[in-house]
C-alpha cells in the first residue's frame, strides 16, 4: 500500500461500493457531537467512540478511507494499536484533515476564509510519516442576501489550491473541499448559481497551481434547497441540477466526486446520492464522504456507554450499507424498514 501512485489511491477511494467516512471532527465539532448525547468530551470518550467505528466487523467492505483528526491519527486503540495501523491492516486508506478552520474574512461581513497554509509543508510531511495518505481542507460558503462576494470566492479557491498542490509535492491524495452551505432560506437554483460559480473558480485555480487532476478528488455539496426554504426540492430535481452543475464544472479527468452530507439527513442524503447513480455512468464515480449521514444513529445508539458499543456498531454498519448500496444506484428506503 505505502509505495501506490496518488491515482491509483484516489482510484480506490472511489472503487465501487465504496467511499469515505469523514471522523474527521475537530474537538469543537465532536464536543458538539457528544453535548447531543450528554456526553463528555474528553479523550478517552473521543477514542472510545472513534475505536467502534473502526473496528466494526465488516467496515472495510463499504468504507475505503476513513478522514482524522489531528489526534486520532496519533492516537491508539485501547489494545495499543494505532488507528492508522488498524485501518491499514483491514485495507482503508488513513486520511487527514489539515486545514486550521474557517474564519471570519476581512473586509467581508459574513464570509469566511479557511486558515492552515502556513507550515503546511511540513505538517504533510509528517502525517505521510503517520501513515496519511490523502488529506482534506474544508472551504466554507455561506449564501446570505449579500454573500457570497467574487473576493470570497477566489479567496477560498486559491488557498484550496495552493494546498492542493501542496499535497502533491507530499505524496498525498488532495480532498477539495468547497462547501457551500445548506442554512438559509434559499432556494435550489440559487444553490446551483452559488456552487456552479464556486467550482468555476476553483477548477481554475487547480489549473492555474498545477494540480493534477487525476490524483485528487472533489468533496462537494448536493445542490439542494437552503434549510430554511419553504419549498424542498425532491431527489429528482437534486440528483439532475447536482449532474447538470458537474457537467458544466467539472473535468472528466478528476476520477470522483465524494459528496459532503452537510446537515441533510441520514436518509435524504442517502436517497439523493442513489438517484444520481441510478443515472449513470457518469465521466466521475459518484461517492461518499458523509460524516453526519455516516455517524447520527451510530452515535445515538453508543450514547456515550460501554454497554451500547455494539449497537451503536451495528447502526453504524447499517447506514454504511444503505449508503454503499446508493453509492451503485442499489438503494431503495423498504431497505431500511427492513433493518
Ligand atoms: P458532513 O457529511 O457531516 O457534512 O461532514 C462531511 C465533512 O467532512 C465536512 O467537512
Amino acid at each position: 500500500m505505502t509505495e501506490m501512485l496518488m491515482e491509483d489511491v484516489a482510484e480506490q477511494l472511489v472503487a465501487r461500493g465504496k467511499g469515505i467516512l469523514a471522523a474527521d471532527e475537530s474537538t469543537g465539532t465532536i464536543k458538539k457531537r457528544f453535548d447531543t448525547i450528554h456526553t463528555e468530551c474528553t479523550e478517552e470518550n473521543r477514542r472510545n467512540y472513534r475505536e467502534l467505528l473502526f473496528t466494526a466487523e465488516g467496515i472495510s467492505d463499504y468504507i475505503s478511507g476513513v478522514i482524522l483528526f489531528d489526534e486520532t491519527l496519533r492516537q491508539t486503540a485501547t489494545d495499543g494499536r494505532r488507528f492508522a495501523d488498524i485501518l491499514l491492516e483491514q485495507g482503508i486508506f488513513p486520511g487527514i484533515k489539515v486545514d486550521k478552520g474557517a474564519k471570519p474574512l476581512a473586509f467581508s461581513e459574513g464570509e469566511l476564509i479557511t486558515e492552515g497554509l502556513d507550515g503546511l509543508r511540513e505538517r504533510l510531511a509528517e502525517y505521510r510519516e503517520l501513515g496519511a495518505r490523502f488529506a482534506k481542507w474544508r472551504a466554507v460558503i455561506p449564501i446570505s442576501p449579500g454573500a457570497p462576494s467574487p473576493y470570497g470566492i477566489e479567496a477560498n479557491a486559491h488557498a484550496l489550491a495552493r494546498y492542493a498542490a501542496l499535497c502533491q509535492e507530499a505524496g498525498l491524495v488532495p480532498i477539495v473541499e468547497p462547501e457551500v452551505l445548506m442554512d438559509g432560506e434559499h432556494n435550489i437554483d440559487e444553490c446551483y448559481a452559488v456552487t456552479e460559480t464556486a467550482l468555476k473558480a476553483v477548477f481554475d485555480e487547480l489549473y492555474k497551481q498545477r494540480v493534477v487532476l487525476e490524483q485528487m478528488l472533489l468533496k462537494p455539496n448536493m445542490i439542494v434547497s437552503g434549510i430554511g426554504c419553504p419549498e424542498q426540492a425532491d431527489a429528482a430535481e437534486v440528483a439532475s441540477k447536482t449532474i447538470y452543475c458537474f457537467e458544466q464544472t467539472v473535468p472528466a479527468s478528476v476520477p470522483g466526486i465524494v459528496f459532503l452530507s452537510g446537515g441533510q439527513s441520514e436518509e435524504q442524503a442517502t436517497l439523493n446520492l442513489n438517484e444520481m447513480n441510478q443515472n449513470s455512468p457518469h465521466p466521475w464515480e459518484l461517492s461518499y464522504s458523509f460524516g453526519r449521514a455516516l455517524q447520527t444513529s451510530a452515535l445515538q445508539a453508543w450514547g456515550g456507554k460501554t454497554e451500547n458499543k455494539e449497537a451503536a456498531q451495528h447502526a453504524f454498519i447499517h447506514r454504511c450499507q444503505m449508503t454503499s448500496a446508493a453509492r451503485d444506484g442499489r438503494y431503495s428506503s423498504d431497505q431500511e424498514k427492513q433493518a
